[in-house]
Protein backbone atom coordinates (compact mmCIF):
# COMPACT_ATOMS: atom_id res chain seq x y z
CA UNK A 1 0.00 0.00 0.00
CA UNK A 2 2.66 2.71 0.76
CA UNK A 3 4.16 1.76 -2.31
CA UNK A 4 1.18 2.65 -4.44
CA UNK A 5 0.73 5.89 -2.38
CA UNK A 6 4.30 6.64 -3.08
CA UNK A 7 3.71 5.66 -6.83
CA UNK A 8 0.69 8.20 -6.76
CA UNK A 9 2.69 10.90 -5.36
CA UNK A 10 5.67 10.58 -7.34
CA UNK A 11 2.95 10.69 -10.33
CA UNK A 12 1.06 13.73 -9.09
CA UNK A 13 4.78 15.51 -8.38
CA UNK A 14 5.84 15.00 -11.82
CA UNK A 15 2.73 16.22 -13.46
CA UNK A 16 3.49 19.38 -11.36
CA UNK A 17 6.40 19.48 -12.77
CA UNK A 18 5.42 19.41 -15.91
CA UNK A 19 2.93 21.62 -15.62
CA UNK A 20 5.19 24.32 -13.99
CA UNK A 21 7.78 23.67 -16.79
CA UNK A 22 4.41 24.47 -20.00
CA UNK A 23 3.62 27.05 -17.44
CA UNK A 24 7.29 28.86 -17.61
CA UNK A 25 8.08 28.14 -21.16
CA UNK A 26 5.20 30.30 -22.47
CA UNK A 27 5.41 32.84 -19.85
CA UNK A 28 9.19 33.44 -20.58
CA UNK A 29 9.07 33.29 -24.55
CA UNK A 30 5.46 32.72 -25.47
CA UNK A 31 5.96 32.47 -29.44
CA UNK A 32 8.38 28.69 -29.14
CA UNK A 33 5.54 27.62 -26.41
CA UNK A 34 2.84 28.62 -29.29
CA UNK A 35 4.36 26.77 -32.07
CA UNK A 36 5.27 23.75 -30.41
CA UNK A 37 2.76 22.88 -27.42
CA UNK A 38 0.08 25.62 -27.55
CA UNK A 39 -0.41 25.14 -31.69
CA UNK A 40 -0.45 21.60 -31.60
CA UNK A 41 -2.89 21.09 -28.53
CA UNK A 42 -5.31 23.69 -30.27
CA UNK A 43 -5.36 21.81 -33.54
CA UNK A 44 -6.07 18.73 -32.00
CA UNK A 45 -8.84 20.50 -30.09
CA UNK A 46 -10.33 21.75 -32.55
CA UNK A 47 -10.30 18.99 -34.99
CA UNK A 48 -11.78 16.94 -32.31
CA UNK A 49 -14.57 19.22 -31.19
CA UNK A 50 -15.31 20.52 -35.04
CA UNK A 51 -18.65 18.79 -35.43
CA UNK A 52 -20.06 20.05 -31.93
CA UNK A 53 -18.79 23.41 -32.58
CA UNK A 54 -19.92 23.43 -36.47
CA UNK A 55 -23.84 22.33 -35.28
CA UNK A 56 -23.61 24.75 -32.49
CA UNK A 57 -22.94 28.17 -34.87
CA UNK A 58 -25.18 26.85 -37.44
CA UNK A 59 -22.51 25.55 -39.99
CA UNK A 60 -23.38 22.12 -40.68
CA UNK A 61 -26.60 20.81 -42.83
CA UNK A 62 -28.82 18.22 -43.02
CA UNK A 63 -28.29 15.30 -46.02
CA UNK A 64 -29.35 11.90 -46.12
CA UNK A 65 -26.92 9.46 -45.18
CA UNK A 66 -26.36 5.36 -45.48
CA UNK A 67 -25.90 4.95 -41.56
CA UNK A 68 -25.83 1.80 -38.99
CA UNK A 69 -28.14 2.98 -36.84
CA UNK A 70 -30.63 1.08 -34.08
CA UNK A 71 -34.32 0.81 -35.23
CA UNK A 72 -37.34 -0.14 -32.48
CA UNK A 73 -38.99 -3.05 -33.47
CA UNK A 74 -41.55 -5.18 -31.22
CA UNK A 75 -42.77 -4.11 -27.70
CA UNK A 76 -42.54 -7.15 -25.27
CA UNK A 77 -44.71 -7.82 -22.86
CA UNK A 78 -42.22 -6.38 -20.08
CA UNK A 79 -42.57 -3.54 -21.69
CA UNK A 80 -39.03 -3.17 -23.07
CA UNK A 81 -38.19 -2.00 -26.35
CA UNK A 82 -36.44 -4.63 -28.58
CA UNK A 83 -34.14 -3.31 -30.89
CA UNK A 84 -32.19 -4.36 -34.21
CA UNK A 85 -28.80 -2.35 -36.04
CA UNK A 86 -29.32 -2.38 -39.68
CA UNK A 87 -28.34 0.22 -42.11
CA UNK A 88 -30.96 2.59 -43.30
CA UNK A 89 -30.59 5.73 -44.86
CA UNK A 90 -30.98 8.51 -42.15
CA UNK A 91 -30.67 12.72 -42.32
CA UNK A 92 -27.53 13.67 -40.30
CA UNK A 93 -26.11 16.59 -39.49
CA UNK A 94 -23.13 16.93 -42.02
CA UNK A 95 -19.93 19.39 -41.20
CA UNK A 96 -18.54 21.41 -43.45
CA UNK A 97 -14.83 19.13 -44.55
CA UNK A 98 -11.75 21.08 -42.20
CA UNK A 99 -8.50 21.45 -43.30
CA UNK A 100 -5.77 20.95 -40.88
CA UNK A 101 -5.33 24.02 -38.82
CA UNK A 102 -2.32 26.12 -39.34
CA UNK A 103 -0.39 28.17 -36.91
CA UNK A 104 -0.07 31.58 -37.44
CA UNK A 105 2.19 34.15 -35.78
CA UNK A 106 -1.11 35.48 -33.11
CA UNK A 107 -3.21 32.34 -33.58
CA UNK A 108 -3.95 30.22 -36.13
CA UNK A 109 -5.76 29.75 -39.30
CA UNK A 110 -7.82 27.05 -41.28
CA UNK A 111 -9.57 26.69 -44.30
CA UNK A 112 -12.89 25.22 -44.42
CA UNK A 113 -14.58 23.72 -47.30
CA UNK A 114 -18.55 25.22 -47.70
CA UNK A 115 -21.61 22.76 -47.80
CA UNK A 116 -23.81 23.03 -50.81
CA UNK A 117 -25.69 25.96 -50.48
CA UNK A 118 -23.45 27.72 -47.79
CA UNK A 119 -21.87 31.40 -49.05
CA UNK A 120 -18.84 32.73 -47.06
CA UNK A 121 -21.77 35.10 -45.51
CA UNK A 122 -22.63 32.28 -43.42
CA UNK A 123 -19.47 32.00 -41.87
CA UNK A 124 -19.13 35.81 -41.25
CA UNK A 125 -22.19 36.02 -39.31
CA UNK A 126 -21.17 33.22 -37.48
CA UNK A 127 -17.56 34.79 -36.74
CA UNK A 128 -18.43 35.58 -33.41
CA UNK A 129 -20.15 32.69 -32.60
CA UNK A 130 -16.99 30.54 -33.63
CA UNK A 131 -14.66 33.04 -31.63
CA UNK A 132 -16.63 32.31 -28.45
CA UNK A 133 -16.99 28.78 -28.85
CA UNK A 134 -13.30 28.54 -29.52
CA UNK A 135 -12.81 31.34 -26.59
CA UNK A 136 -10.53 33.32 -28.54
CA UNK A 137 -10.21 37.07 -29.31
CA UNK A 138 -11.77 37.13 -32.84
CA UNK A 139 -12.18 35.04 -36.21
CA UNK A 140 -12.17 36.77 -39.77
CA UNK A 141 -13.42 35.09 -42.98
CA UNK A 142 -12.48 35.21 -46.06
CA UNK A 143 -12.46 33.42 -49.17
CA UNK A 144 -9.66 33.45 -51.09
CA UNK A 145 -11.56 31.21 -54.11
CA UNK A 146 -14.81 30.06 -54.52
CA UNK A 147 -15.99 27.27 -52.38
CA UNK A 148 -13.46 27.82 -49.28
CA UNK A 149 -13.26 30.18 -46.73
CA UNK A 150 -10.49 30.74 -44.84
CA UNK A 151 -11.00 31.28 -40.83
CA UNK A 152 -8.29 33.35 -39.22
CA UNK A 153 -8.39 33.38 -35.36
CA UNK A 154 -6.11 35.33 -33.52
CA UNK A 155 -6.55 33.85 -29.81
CA UNK A 156 -5.32 37.72 -28.09
CA UNK A 157 -5.60 41.18 -29.74
CA UNK A 158 -2.11 41.94 -30.94
CA UNK A 159 -2.93 45.49 -30.51
CA UNK A 160 -3.08 45.81 -26.88
CA UNK A 161 0.67 46.15 -26.31
CA UNK A 162 2.35 47.76 -29.85
CA UNK A 163 6.26 48.42 -30.16
CA UNK A 164 7.77 51.82 -30.48
CA UNK A 165 7.98 53.79 -33.83
CA UNK A 166 10.23 51.83 -36.68
CA UNK A 167 12.81 54.32 -38.65
CA UNK A 168 11.84 56.37 -41.34
CA UNK A 169 10.87 54.17 -44.66
CA UNK A 170 10.69 55.05 -48.50
CA UNK A 171 10.07 58.63 -49.63
CA UNK A 172 6.38 59.25 -48.95
CA UNK A 173 5.76 56.05 -47.23
CA UNK A 174 5.02 55.88 -43.07
CA UNK A 175 4.95 52.81 -40.89
CA UNK A 176 2.36 54.04 -38.95
CA UNK A 177 1.38 51.15 -36.54
CA UNK A 178 0.64 47.60 -36.95
CA UNK A 179 -2.48 45.64 -38.43
CA UNK A 180 -4.65 43.16 -36.57
CA UNK A 181 -2.77 40.12 -38.47
CA UNK A 182 0.83 41.26 -36.57
CA UNK A 183 1.65 43.00 -40.11
CA UNK A 184 2.95 46.71 -40.43
CA UNK A 185 0.28 49.49 -41.25
CA UNK A 186 1.75 51.27 -43.69
CA UNK A 187 0.98 54.97 -44.95
CA UNK A 188 2.11 55.37 -48.75
CA UNK A 189 0.80 58.69 -50.19
CA UNK A 190 2.48 57.39 -53.67
CA UNK A 191 -0.15 54.37 -53.37
CA UNK A 192 -2.66 55.78 -51.63
CA UNK A 193 -2.68 59.96 -52.33
CA UNK A 194 -5.45 61.12 -50.19
CA UNK A 195 -6.82 60.27 -46.57
CA UNK A 196 -9.45 60.38 -44.49
CA UNK A 197 -9.04 60.13 -40.82
CA UNK A 198 -11.85 59.99 -38.38
CA UNK A 199 -13.02 58.90 -34.61
CA UNK A 200 -14.65 60.56 -31.70
CA UNK A 201 -12.62 63.00 -29.28
CA UNK A 202 -9.58 61.31 -27.36
CA UNK A 203 -9.71 58.54 -30.05
CA UNK A 204 -6.30 58.57 -31.08
CA UNK A 205 -6.79 60.95 -34.46
CA UNK A 206 -3.80 63.55 -33.85
CA UNK A 207 -1.39 61.11 -32.52
CA UNK A 208 -1.65 59.09 -36.05
CA UNK A 209 -0.76 62.66 -37.71
CA UNK A 210 1.83 63.33 -34.83
CA UNK A 211 3.46 59.39 -36.16
CA UNK A 212 3.46 61.58 -40.04
CA UNK A 213 5.02 63.54 -38.99
CA UNK A 214 8.00 61.77 -37.20
CA UNK A 215 8.40 60.00 -39.83
CA UNK A 216 8.12 62.43 -42.44
CA UNK A 217 10.43 65.04 -41.08
CA UNK A 218 13.07 63.01 -42.16
CA UNK A 219 12.45 62.48 -45.54
CA UNK A 220 12.84 65.28 -48.33
CA UNK A 221 9.13 66.49 -48.23
CA UNK A 222 7.02 69.65 -47.17
CA UNK A 223 4.51 69.26 -44.77
CA UNK A 224 2.09 71.89 -43.96
CA UNK A 225 -0.61 72.04 -41.50
CA UNK A 226 -4.47 73.41 -41.34
CA UNK A 227 -5.15 73.75 -37.72
CA UNK A 228 -8.26 76.18 -36.74
CA UNK A 229 -8.39 74.86 -33.11
CA UNK A 230 -6.16 78.01 -32.66
CA UNK A 231 -2.37 75.79 -33.66
CA UNK A 232 -2.61 73.77 -30.53
CA UNK A 233 -1.73 70.72 -32.26
CA UNK A 234 0.17 71.78 -34.67
CA UNK A 235 1.86 75.00 -33.62
CA UNK A 236 4.20 72.99 -31.26
CA UNK A 237 5.93 71.73 -34.82
CA UNK A 238 6.26 74.84 -36.74
CA UNK A 239 10.68 73.91 -36.85
CA UNK A 240 9.00 70.85 -39.62
CA UNK A 241 6.39 72.52 -41.38
CA UNK A 242 6.29 75.05 -44.50
CA UNK A 243 3.31 76.95 -43.57
CA UNK A 244 0.75 76.26 -41.11
CA UNK A 245 -2.61 78.28 -40.92
CA UNK A 246 -4.27 79.04 -37.44
CA UNK A 247 -7.98 80.48 -38.88
CA UNK A 248 -9.93 80.60 -41.63
CA UNK A 249 -8.11 83.59 -43.01
CA UNK A 250 -4.79 82.10 -43.11
CA UNK A 251 -6.34 79.39 -44.85
CA UNK A 252 -7.76 80.38 -47.48
CA UNK A 253 -4.56 82.27 -48.42
CA UNK A 254 -2.29 78.88 -48.15
CA UNK A 255 -4.95 77.27 -49.78
CA UNK A 256 -4.83 79.40 -52.36
CA UNK A 257 -0.91 79.15 -52.53
CA UNK A 258 -1.65 75.34 -52.75
CA UNK A 259 -4.04 75.70 -55.68
CA UNK A 260 -1.83 78.65 -57.54
CA UNK A 261 1.53 75.82 -56.58
CA UNK A 262 -0.57 72.92 -58.58
CA UNK A 263 -1.11 74.90 -61.07
CA UNK A 264 2.63 76.00 -61.85
CA UNK A 265 3.53 72.09 -61.47
CA UNK A 266 0.95 71.47 -63.79
CA UNK A 267 2.96 73.82 -66.38
CA UNK A 268 6.23 72.13 -65.63
CA UNK A 269 4.19 69.03 -66.28
CA UNK A 270 3.18 70.45 -69.76
CA UNK A 271 6.62 71.91 -70.83
CA UNK A 272 8.37 68.97 -70.43
CA UNK A 273 5.60 66.41 -71.37
CA UNK A 274 5.44 64.37 -67.98
CA UNK A 275 1.87 63.59 -67.25
CA UNK A 276 3.17 63.90 -63.18
CA UNK A 277 6.02 65.21 -61.27
CA UNK A 278 7.14 61.87 -61.14
CA UNK A 279 7.65 61.51 -64.88
CA UNK A 280 9.85 64.65 -64.62
CA UNK A 281 13.54 64.46 -64.70
CA UNK A 282 14.92 63.94 -61.00
CA UNK A 283 16.66 67.38 -61.24
CA UNK A 284 13.13 69.39 -61.83
CA UNK A 285 10.94 67.28 -59.37
CA UNK A 286 9.49 69.64 -57.02
CA UNK A 287 9.47 68.64 -53.64
CA UNK A 288 6.31 66.46 -52.44
CA UNK A 289 3.67 68.46 -50.23
CA UNK A 290 1.84 66.69 -47.53
CA UNK A 291 -1.21 68.33 -46.04
CA UNK A 292 -2.29 67.73 -42.88
CA UNK A 293 -5.35 68.93 -41.76
CA UNK A 294 -6.25 68.34 -38.02
CA UNK A 295 -10.42 68.74 -37.39
CA UNK A 296 -11.48 69.34 -40.84
CA UNK A 297 -15.45 70.44 -39.71
CA UNK A 298 -13.86 73.41 -38.47
CA UNK A 299 -13.10 74.70 -42.45
CA UNK A 300 -16.41 74.52 -43.31
CA UNK A 301 -18.00 76.15 -39.65
CA UNK A 302 -19.85 78.80 -40.87
CA UNK A 303 -20.51 81.61 -37.74
CA UNK A 304 -22.47 83.82 -39.94
CA UNK A 305 -23.92 84.16 -43.53
CA UNK A 306 -20.83 86.75 -44.29
CA UNK A 307 -18.45 83.69 -43.96
CA UNK A 308 -20.46 81.81 -46.84
CA UNK A 309 -17.94 82.89 -49.50
CA UNK A 310 -14.93 82.08 -47.85
CA UNK A 311 -16.13 78.37 -46.92
CA UNK A 312 -17.50 78.14 -50.66
CA UNK A 313 -13.90 78.84 -51.55
CA UNK A 314 -12.44 76.80 -49.12
CA UNK A 315 -14.21 74.09 -50.23
CA UNK A 316 -13.62 74.74 -53.63
CA UNK A 317 -9.92 74.45 -53.01
CA UNK A 318 -9.90 71.36 -51.04
CA UNK A 319 -11.65 69.70 -54.06
CA UNK A 320 -9.31 70.56 -56.50
CA UNK A 321 -6.50 69.80 -54.43
CA UNK A 322 -7.88 66.15 -53.54
CA UNK A 323 -8.79 65.82 -57.39
CA UNK A 324 -5.70 66.67 -59.12
CA UNK A 325 -3.07 67.52 -56.50
CA UNK A 326 -1.76 64.00 -56.90
CA UNK A 327 0.13 64.04 -59.98
CA UNK A 328 1.22 67.08 -59.12
CA UNK A 329 2.60 65.82 -55.49
CA UNK A 330 0.05 67.21 -53.55
CA UNK A 331 -1.81 64.76 -50.51
CA UNK A 332 -3.90 65.25 -47.96
CA UNK A 333 -4.62 64.06 -44.41
CA UNK A 334 -7.46 64.82 -43.30
CA UNK A 335 -8.68 64.68 -40.02
CA UNK A 336 -12.10 64.90 -38.11
CA UNK A 337 -14.78 63.91 -35.78
CA UNK A 338 -17.39 63.76 -38.37
CA UNK A 339 -16.71 63.94 -42.22
CA UNK A 340 -20.27 63.73 -43.17
CA UNK A 341 -22.77 66.01 -46.20
CA UNK A 342 -23.80 67.97 -42.49
CA UNK A 343 -20.78 70.42 -43.54
CA UNK A 344 -21.49 71.47 -46.94
CA UNK A 345 -22.19 69.95 -50.47
CA UNK A 346 -18.32 69.98 -51.07
CA UNK A 347 -17.62 67.24 -48.51
CA UNK A 348 -19.43 64.48 -50.58
CA UNK A 349 -17.65 65.12 -53.66
CA UNK A 350 -13.91 65.27 -50.89
CA UNK A 351 -14.74 61.86 -49.50
CA UNK A 352 -15.03 60.33 -53.03
CA UNK A 353 -11.37 61.46 -53.68
CA UNK A 354 -10.11 59.81 -50.53
CA UNK A 355 -9.59 56.58 -51.35
CA UNK A 356 -7.45 55.83 -48.09
CA UNK A 357 -9.86 55.62 -45.19
CA UNK A 358 -9.00 55.15 -41.50
CA UNK A 359 -12.01 55.00 -38.84
CA UNK A 360 -11.28 55.15 -35.23
CA UNK A 361 -13.54 54.47 -32.21
CA UNK A 362 -16.78 56.19 -33.32
CA UNK A 363 -20.06 56.79 -31.03
CA UNK A 364 -22.36 56.83 -33.58
CA UNK A 365 -23.30 54.35 -36.73
CA UNK A 366 -23.14 57.16 -39.55
CA UNK A 367 -20.02 58.07 -38.72
CA UNK A 368 -18.70 54.73 -39.83
CA UNK A 369 -20.74 54.59 -42.56
CA UNK A 370 -19.17 58.11 -43.55
CA UNK A 371 -15.73 56.87 -43.50
CA UNK A 372 -15.64 53.69 -44.50
CA UNK A 373 -18.52 54.09 -46.92
CA UNK A 374 -20.15 50.62 -48.17
CA UNK A 375 -17.40 48.52 -47.12
CA UNK A 376 -18.09 45.29 -45.46
CA UNK A 377 -20.74 45.33 -42.91
CA UNK A 378 -18.83 43.89 -40.31
CA UNK A 379 -16.15 46.54 -40.82
CA UNK A 380 -18.68 48.85 -39.71
CA UNK A 381 -19.08 46.68 -36.53
CA UNK A 382 -15.81 46.41 -36.00
CA UNK A 383 -15.55 50.23 -36.00
CA UNK A 384 -18.24 50.44 -33.27
CA UNK A 385 -16.66 48.09 -31.21
CA UNK A 386 -13.55 49.29 -30.62
CA UNK A 387 -13.46 50.27 -26.90
CA UNK A 388 -12.17 53.45 -25.23
CA UNK A 389 -9.47 51.91 -23.48
CA UNK A 390 -7.61 51.23 -26.60
CA UNK A 391 -7.24 54.95 -28.60
CA UNK A 392 -5.42 54.08 -31.75
CA UNK A 393 -7.23 51.44 -32.61
CA UNK A 394 -8.92 51.49 -35.85
CA UNK A 395 -10.31 50.06 -38.92
CA UNK A 396 -8.32 50.85 -42.17
CA UNK A 397 -9.44 50.26 -45.97
CA UNK A 398 -7.33 51.88 -48.56
CA UNK A 399 -7.39 50.19 -51.81
CA UNK A 400 -6.74 47.12 -52.13
CA UNK A 401 -10.16 46.85 -51.04
CA UNK A 402 -9.75 44.84 -48.01
CA UNK A 403 -10.13 45.96 -44.32
CA UNK A 404 -7.93 45.67 -41.28
CA UNK A 405 -8.20 46.50 -37.78
CA UNK A 406 -5.35 47.99 -36.37
CA UNK A 407 -3.94 50.60 -34.14
CA UNK A 408 -1.19 53.64 -34.29
CA UNK A 409 1.99 53.62 -32.73
CA UNK A 410 1.82 55.98 -29.54
CA UNK A 411 4.03 58.99 -29.91
CA UNK A 412 3.50 61.46 -27.28
CA UNK A 413 3.49 65.09 -28.43
CA UNK A 414 7.42 65.84 -26.80
CA UNK A 415 8.72 63.10 -29.58
CA UNK A 416 6.68 64.99 -32.51
CA UNK A 417 8.20 68.35 -31.68
CA UNK A 418 11.63 66.57 -30.96
CA UNK A 419 11.36 64.90 -34.82
CA UNK A 420 10.23 68.66 -35.83
CA UNK A 421 13.25 70.60 -34.19
CA UNK A 422 15.89 68.05 -35.05
CA UNK A 423 14.64 68.17 -38.82
CA UNK A 424 13.80 71.78 -38.92
CA UNK A 425 17.01 72.08 -41.68
CA UNK A 426 14.52 70.24 -43.92
CA UNK A 427 11.78 72.25 -44.07
CA UNK A 428 11.67 74.21 -47.43
CA UNK A 429 10.85 77.22 -47.17
CA UNK A 430 6.97 78.41 -48.32
CA UNK A 431 8.51 81.21 -50.20
CA UNK A 432 10.56 78.96 -52.53
CA UNK A 433 7.66 76.47 -52.85
CA UNK A 434 5.29 78.97 -54.16
CA UNK A 435 7.41 80.87 -56.35
CA UNK A 436 7.14 79.17 -59.55
CA UNK A 437 8.48 79.44 -63.13
CA UNK A 438 5.84 78.10 -64.64
CA UNK A 439 3.54 80.22 -63.14
CA UNK A 440 0.39 81.12 -66.15
CA UNK A 441 1.48 78.41 -68.42
CA UNK A 442 -2.05 76.74 -66.59
CA UNK A 443 -4.43 79.24 -65.63
CA UNK A 444 -7.71 78.01 -63.40
CA UNK A 445 -10.02 78.37 -65.92
CA UNK A 446 -7.95 75.12 -67.30
CA UNK A 447 -9.19 72.97 -64.55
CA UNK A 448 -12.55 72.46 -65.63
CA UNK A 449 -11.21 70.96 -68.71
CA UNK A 450 -8.17 68.87 -66.92
CA UNK A 451 -10.72 67.25 -64.50
CA UNK A 452 -12.84 66.30 -67.76
CA UNK A 453 -9.74 65.10 -69.40
N1 LIG B 1 -1.89 54.55 -30.64
C1 LIG B 1 -2.04 54.92 -29.38
N2 LIG B 1 -1.56 54.16 -28.39
C2 LIG B 1 -1.73 54.52 -27.09
N3 LIG B 1 -2.35 55.63 -26.69
C3 LIG B 1 -2.84 56.44 -27.62
C4 LIG B 1 -2.72 56.13 -29.02
N4 LIG B 1 -3.33 57.11 -29.73
C5 LIG B 1 -3.78 57.98 -28.82
N5 LIG B 1 -3.51 57.58 -27.57
C6 LIG B 1 -3.88 58.27 -26.31
O1 LIG B 1 -5.15 58.85 -26.49
C7 LIG B 1 -5.12 60.24 -26.22
C8 LIG B 1 -5.99 60.96 -27.20
O2 LIG B 1 -5.45 60.87 -28.49
P1 LIG B 1 -5.60 62.03 -29.55
O3 LIG B 1 -5.24 63.35 -28.97
O4 LIG B 1 -4.84 61.59 -30.76
O5 LIG B 1 -7.16 61.96 -29.81
P2 LIG B 1 -8.00 62.80 -30.84
O6 LIG B 1 -8.85 61.82 -31.57
O7 LIG B 1 -7.15 63.69 -31.65
O8 LIG B 1 -8.93 63.64 -29.87
P3 LIG B 1 -9.56 65.09 -30.12
O9 LIG B 1 -10.67 64.90 -31.09
O10 LIG B 1 -10.03 65.46 -28.77
O11 LIG B 1 -8.46 65.97 -30.65
C9 LIG B 1 -3.65 60.61 -26.35
O12 LIG B 1 -3.30 61.62 -25.49
C10 LIG B 1 -2.92 59.36 -25.97
O13 LIG B 1 -2.68 59.33 -24.61
MG1 LIG C 1 -7.06 65.75 -31.93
Amino acid sequence: MPDLLHLLLGILAYLAALLTAAWTWRHWHYRSYWLTIGYTLTAIGVRVTWRKVALGCGLTKKQHRWWFTVVPRAVVSTGLVKVRRRVQRVAVDVKPWMWLPLPTRYGWRVTVRLLEGQVPGDYADAAERLAHSWGVHAVRVSSPRPGRVVLAVTIRDPLVRLDTLPASGELLTVIVGKLETGGPWVIDFRTVPHWLNAGATQSGKSNLANVLIVGLAPQPVALVGFDLKGGVEFASYGPRLSALATDRAESLALLDDLVAMMLDRMGLCRAHGARNIWQLPAGLRPVPVVVLVDELAELYLMAGKSEKDEVARTSTALLRIAQLGRAFGIYLFLCGQRIGSDLGPGVTALRAQCSGRICHRVNDPETATMTLGDLDPAALLSARAIPAETPGVAIVASQDGQWYRARSFYVAEHIAEHAARIYAHLTPSWADLTTGAHRGEVTETDIPVLLDA
